[in-house]
Parts: structure tokens; sequence; C-alpha cells
């Protein structure tokens, strides 16, 4: 058995309880890792009250992607890992990976050795942040040295390692976050920064090659507002909420392309991430960490949209 956070309806924080459980077993080409630390994420919270993956669940459903641990058992198969081995990754995604628990398994390919510069809780605030931010930069906008990349919701868990990856790429970076933000961004690489809640980013950035926006539609029209920034034939990578209709057609008539975006388990990606990391290119921001059965309090602390960089959950070790 083990010690897991699991829900049994959609809900507030109050719906995340400790209980024991059956310890998940390796199947062929997976590993069994010990958990020690689990990232927070606002998909997390999402999917708690019934939206984000919740559609993809089921119940008793263990919330929790971003795991970093050590290797207990291997099943059948697996060459490229052993007990005793120190792992991160972002596992299953879009389905369950159950980290808010003792034990995860996944298939060992999903994991990679957890940067050796950084503790399990450093390690556990990177994965679903920091592959989103590679993949949203490397893979889908292709970024190159001298472009001028947008990114709002810097300070947040994706927006801190977007910036340093697109500074890392060469890229001219701007952000957007509050002022009290502005001096450490600067220090992870961004090169202007725009303090949102004093004046409209559209008002203050143009001729941007690539935006990956972070905050969406949803809050102050954000992901719409971005177009207006972009140079003709730009990219809108709309992170959260993915493209609407209505987002489309304003894309179009402004003649700047718009992707939907969903990050996706990358262990290769984590190792080379893993590699920034330990050349001291890319830092870790962790907020505040949590123990296990204070779930809810991580929840409400992250719901609340002011997180510097990220929130972590404890789990052994
Ligand atoms: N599609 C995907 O695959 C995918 C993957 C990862 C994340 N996401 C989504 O992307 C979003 C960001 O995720 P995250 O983990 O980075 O969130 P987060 O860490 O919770 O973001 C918190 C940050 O957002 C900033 N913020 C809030 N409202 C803002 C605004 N209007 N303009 C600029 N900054 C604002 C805050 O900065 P201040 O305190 O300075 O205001 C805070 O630092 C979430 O909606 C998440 O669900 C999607």
């Amino acid at each position: 058995m083990m010690r897991a956070v699991t829900i049994e309806e959609f809900g507030g924080p109050d719906v995340l309880t400790v209980q024991d459980v059956a310890r998940p077993e390796p199947l062929p080409t997976e590993v069994l890792v010990r958990v020690h630390a689990a990232g927070v994420n606002p998909v997390d919270w999402k999917t708690r009250v019934g939206h984000g993956m919740a559609g993809l669940q089921t119940f008793p459903l263990i919330l929790g992607w971003d795991v970093s641990g050590v290797v207990e058992e291997v099943g059948f198969g697996v060459t490229t890992l052993a007990p005793g081995d120190e792992v991160y990754s972002m596992p299953w995604f879009p389905r369950a990976a159950g980290a808010y628990a003792e034990y995860v398994t996944a298939p060992a390919r999903q994991w990679a050795r957890k940067p050796a510069t950084l503790d399990h809780v450093h390690a556990a605030a990177v994965p679903l942040a920091a592959l989103t931010a590679w993949q949203a930069l490397v893979d889908t906008a292709r970024v190159q040295a001298g472009q001028r990349v947008l990114i709002t919701a810097a300070a947040g868990g994706v927006g801190h390692f977007a910036v340093q990856l697109a500074r890392h790429l060469g890229a001219h970076v701007i952000a957007t976050a509050s002022a009290a933000r502005h001096p450490w961004l600067k220090e992870l690489g961004a090169e202007e920064v725009v303090d949102y809640t004093a004046t409209p980013f559209e008002q203050a950035v143009e001729d941007v090659d690539v935006v990956i926006d972070l905050v969406g539609d949803g809050q102050d029209r954000t992901g719409t507002r971005s177009i207006d920034v972009l140079r003709p034939g730009g990219l809108l990578v709309a992170v959260p909420g993915g493209v609407s209709p209505e987002l489309a057609q304003a894309a179009g008539t402004a003649g700047v392309r718009v992707t939907p975006f969903l990050v996706e388990p990358d262990g290769p990606a984590l190792a080379t991430i893993a590699g920034l990391i330990d050349e001291g290119q890319v830092a870790v921001e962790v907020e505040e960490t949590f123990p296990l059965d204070q779930a809810g309090t991580a929840h409400t602390r992250g719901e609340a949209g002011r997180t510097r960089g990220k929130l972590v959950l404890t789990v052994a070790g």
C-alpha cells in the first residue's frame, strides 16, 4: 500500500484527501519510482474542479503530473534505468499520472535523469512547465536567434522557463509581469518587461515574431490582444484555452498565425533541459513547498494566480 492524495468527486480544495491505496506495479517497459517531490500545476486544480483534463479521468483520481524521485524497481525489458537512479518526469499526460503519491509507474522512456545540481524539490518543479516552454519555443515556434519573442505571464511556472529558454535560443525576450517581478525577470534574460497592471502590453510592444501566451482569452482578452503586437506572418502560441473560432478569425484578418498547444511527455527533451540546468543556463524558482497532506492549501495558493515560479509538494526523502 502507499499514501496518496485522492479525489472521489470534482470540487474545491477540500476534495483532496490523503488515503491508503494500492501501490502500482510496473508493467514490462515501465519503472516504479519512489516519489520524493511532486510539482503543482494549474492543470491540477483545473482538473480538480472538473475542467482541465477532467473529461479523461475516472474516480478515485490521484492528481499530479510532475515527479522527481528514485527508481525503486524496473519492469521486464527496461535497460536504460536501474534501481537507485534519480529521475524526473511528466509521465502519461494527459492521462492521469498520479504524482500526488508515494509511488508512480510510467514508461521508462518518459523519464530522464534529474538535473544533478538540483534537489528533488527543485527537480519536481521542472517537467511540465519547462517542457511546455521547450515544446512551444523549440518544437512549435522554432524560435531563431534574433527573433523578438513576447512571453505573457512570464513570472509564473511556464513563463520563467520560457524567458530563460528563449534567451538561450538567442531571442530578444519581452515579458509581461507585475512590477515587483521585473528585476528578477531581467536577471533571467528578459530585455523588456511590461507591467501589465499599469499599461496594456499592446501599447508598449510591437513587431514581435512569436508570442507565447500563457494568460489566454479568459483574462482581459490577452490572447486576442496579442495579435496586435505580431508582425505580419508572426505566430501566436495559445497555450491556455486553445484557439476559439473568434481568435482564429481575428488572427486571419490580421495576417498572423495562431496555434493551439498541448504539452506532451518527452524524456529526451527533459534530458536536454537537465543539461541546461546543470550548465547553469536555466534556473528553477520554487516559491513554496507543502507537505503531501496540504495539497489543498497548495491548490488554493496556486489558484490565486500570483505564484512566482512554482509550488511543490514534498512527499518523501
Ligand atoms: N496547453 C498546455 O499544454 C499548458 C501547459 C502548461 C500550462 N498551461 C496553462 O498556461 C497557463 C500558465 O501556466 P503556469 O503554470 O505558468 O501558471 P502560474 O505559474 O500559475 O502563473 C502565475 C503567474 O501568472 C502571472 N499572471 C497572472 N495574470 C497575468 C496577466 N493578466 N498578465 C501577465 N501575467 C499574469 C502572475 O504574475 P504576477 O504575479 O506578476 O501578476 C504569476 O506569476 C495556465 O493557464 C496553465 O493551465 C497550459
